[in-house]
């Protein structure tokens, strides 16, 4: 947006609904109330609703409901996750993009879109990536063996849910990432790597939240599964700032894991979890595995008791609560 429409809005903004003439936005910006007015209206075609009145000037009734990356910039209290944040209207995969830049980016760079057109989930499935979600990819160079990468997924299933924790909604983590609210998906991450040798070179976090989505727009069998946090909240949320507390969330966890023993952030994703204590089946490339869930190990894998009460450790997997299996 070009600055004369970014200061129009701020002004705008600030007056809190009293009106502001165009004498006085013009004379703010060195330009004539002719111009402003043409700035007004080209807002309005962007779905700002601008009111104007003759005798008082302009207010600002409301804004379209889209991701405000200046804001973001502004809000945000991160000092490595979202120094640079790229953000699209409309992308094919926010995780494709950061994997074409990720080599030439600093760590904690984000990419956020809009829509996307092909959005992934894990195990080669759709992501529906409709309007009102927070679709946005995390690129993290952090210089860990390959066999530590489910712990970068952990700590950001934890940071999901710690953020819409502190919206009031009531987030558990479903190993091994999906958030979860009252049994239904608001959030998905699927986690992709670039390594070479077993040591990593950069993380993909490409992480979908159902912030302000209309679940009817998801098809059949997803939707009954899912949820939204306009949903949950009973309104829209504001995403660029939900985003800018998510982003600090996770420098918060990313810190953490760095500094701290792990077994921290263990304890932490067990209280959160959804599935401790739940009769599972984990379906991995190799087998099936039906048992209780009863812990996380050290490296992230999930572990399972089953009928013989012989324990396997998964490391990755998709896992379905027997109680849902006939759902
Ligand atoms: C899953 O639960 O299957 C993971 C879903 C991950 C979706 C996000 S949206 C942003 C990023 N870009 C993608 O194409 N996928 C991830």
């Amino acid at each position: 947006m070009n600055d004369n429409k970014k200061s129009i809005i701020k002004i705008l903004k600030n007056s809190e609904g009293n009106p502001v003439s165009g004498q006085e936005i013009g004379e703010k910006l060195g330009i004539t109330r002719a111009m402003v007015w043409k700035y007004v209206r080209a807002l309005r075609r962007e779905g700002y609703d601008i009111r104007s009145s003759p005798k008082t000037g302009y207010i600002l009734d409301s804004c379209p409901d889209k991701i405000d990356p200046d804001e973001l910039r502004g809000i945000l209290k991160t000092s490595l996750i979202g120094n640079d944040i790229r953000y699209h209207l409309d992308l094919d995969s926010t995780n494709n993009t950061a994997r074409e830049i990720a080599p030439r980016v600093p760590e904690g760079t984000v990419i956020v879109a809009e829509t996307q057109r092909s959005g992934r989930g894990r195990m080669g499935t759709e992501w529906q990536s409709v309007p009102g979600g927070i679709w946005f990819s995390l690129i993290l160079k952090p210089s860990i063996p390959l066999e530590n990468l489910s712990k970068i997924t952990l700590i950001a299933g934890i940071a999901v849910a710690n953020a819409l924790r502190g919206i009031g909604v009531d987030a558990h983590i479903k190993w091994p990432n999906d958030v979860l609210v009252k049994g239904k998906k608001i959030c998905g991450i699927l986690t992709e790597v670039s390594a070479e040798v077993e040591k990593v070179d950069h993380v993909i976090l490409g992480i979908g939240i159902n912030a302000n989505i209309k679940l009817s727009e998801l098809k059949d069998g997803i939707r009954k599964n899912s949820t939204s946090i306009a949903n949950e909240v009973g309104k829209s949320v504001n995403r660029t700032v939900f985003l800018a507390s998510l982003l600090y969330e996770m420098e918060q966890e990313y810190i953490r894991f760095k500094t701290r023993q792990f077994t921290e952030i263990l304890d932490e994703w067990i209280s959160l979890s959804d599935t401790i204590g739940k009769d599972v089946r984990v379906t991995t490339p190799n087998v099936i595995i039906e048992g209780k869930a009863v812990g996380i190990t050290e490296k992230g894998a999930l572990v399972v008791l089953d009928k013989n009460n012989k324990k396997h450790e998964i490391i990755a997997g998709n896992c379905r609560y027997s109680d849902q299996l006939l759902k």
